[in-house]
């Protein structure tokens, strides 16, 4: 039988590859897609030889529609995983038209390329951010969306509409959202992982850097928050499990399994964890010592949020299924083997 294939767009970024990985695994082709803005070709490298399939890769610009229809041309695909998107949430602060130009077209070049070319199934990497500050934990997929607070946020808000909105309007155009709570940790074999450039805006990149010594001390951003012990609370979810979960619904979708055309789930574990008990962790799992203290809040942080994931559970088939623990000793071995490397 032909296996599908799936356009993977912003599959050397952190959670592309990983998903890349697990499409071969669960026996999906796939291609490759990427402008490099927050990657190397190394990841794709290391995606090749983990699963040891000789994966096609496209260096291309999803803002650039002439460059992605030639893919749409050259390749037979049906379903897309649409990862390409700038992620600071603080530089697009500083960028809004580069943040709602780069989002928003890319995406836009997508879902019409899919329905000029009469492709069907589309993920989309959306985020916990839409529900802001919410009043009631764990949060669900009917919990209200908030205004964003920054124009990632609301880049990832738009894109959800935009998607629900075409899902509507042509026939067999189906669409998943998954809104991913935090995504941590690396793959088991520590050749691929998150590269952050420059200064780590993330907790566990800026954790690991701290522990190799690459920085001096990680700052707690507030300990007088409204929590147990004062920091903020998070979901923190394992990059491989949040892989297995877009495997889970492109699945869903060329098996017809979908209940509408148009679909969202929260991707967590359903375990808030603290900013403090995150640190504790990691020094135990990992046997190092942190050097931390304690600083102002930063600004725009919701102080907490935790998923419901009973949906995808049950719809998805699908779990979080790596420990906190294992998920922090992957991390830290994901940064040795970076160090190695240098
Ligand atoms: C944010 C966005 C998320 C986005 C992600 C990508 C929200 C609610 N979430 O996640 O949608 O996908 O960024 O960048 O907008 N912390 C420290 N010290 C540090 C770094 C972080 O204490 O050096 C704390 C933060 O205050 C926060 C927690 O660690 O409480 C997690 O922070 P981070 O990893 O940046 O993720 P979010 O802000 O939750």
């Amino acid at each position: 039988m032909k296996k599908s294939r799936v356009l993977v767009s912003g599959g050397a970024g952190y959670i592309g590859s990983h998903t890349t990985v697990e499409l071969i695994a669960a026996g999906y082709d796939v291609v490759v897609v990427d402008n490099f803005s927050n990657s190397d070709m190394s990841a794709v490298e290391n995606v090749r030889r983990i699963t040891g399939a000789d994966i096609p890769f496209e260096e291309v610009d999803c803002c650039d529609r002439t460059a992605l229809r030639r893919v749409f041309e050259h390749y037979d695909f049906d379903s897309a995983i649409h990862f390409a998107a700038s992620k600071a949430v603080g530089e697009s602060i500083e960028k809004p038209l580069e943040y709602y130009g780069n989002n928003l077209s890319s995406l836009l070049n997508v879902l019409s390329l899919m329905r000029e070319f009469g492709r069907h199934n589309i993920v989309f990497s959306s985020s916990c951010t839409v529900y802001g500050e919410p009043d009631k934990q764990p949060v669900t997929e009917q919990t209200p969306r908030k205004s964003a607070t920054s124009p990632y946020g609301n880049t990832k808000q738009m894109c959800e509409d935009i998607l629900r909105d075409s899902v509507a309007a042509y026939d067999g155009l189906k669409g998943i959202a998954l809104r991913y709570f935090n995504p941590i940790g690396a793959h088991p074999s520590a050749l691929i992982g998150e590269l952050p450039r420059g200064v780590p805006q993330n907790l566990v990149p800026y954790i690991t850097q701290t522990a190799a010594g690459i920085r001096e001390c990680l700052s707690v951003f507030g300990d007088d928050y409204p929590t147990p012990d004062g920091s903020c609370i998070r979901d923190y979810i394992d990059v491989v499990d949040l892989a297995k979960a877009h495997v889970a619904a492109i699945r869903r979708m060329i098996e017809g399994k979908e209940k509408a055309p148009y679909e969202v789930f929260n991707v967590g574990t359903g375990r808030g964890v603290s900013v403090l008990e995150l640190v504790d962790r990691f020094q135990k799992v990992n046997g190092v010592k942190l050097n931390y203290r304690i600083a102002p809040r930063r600004a725009g942080d919701i102080i907490a949020i935790w998923a419901d994931p009973t949906l995808a559970n049950t719809e998805l088939g699908w779990k979080a299924e790596r420990t906190l623990d294992e998920t922090l000793a992957a991390a830290w071995a994901w940064e040795k083997h970076l160090r190695e490397k240098e």
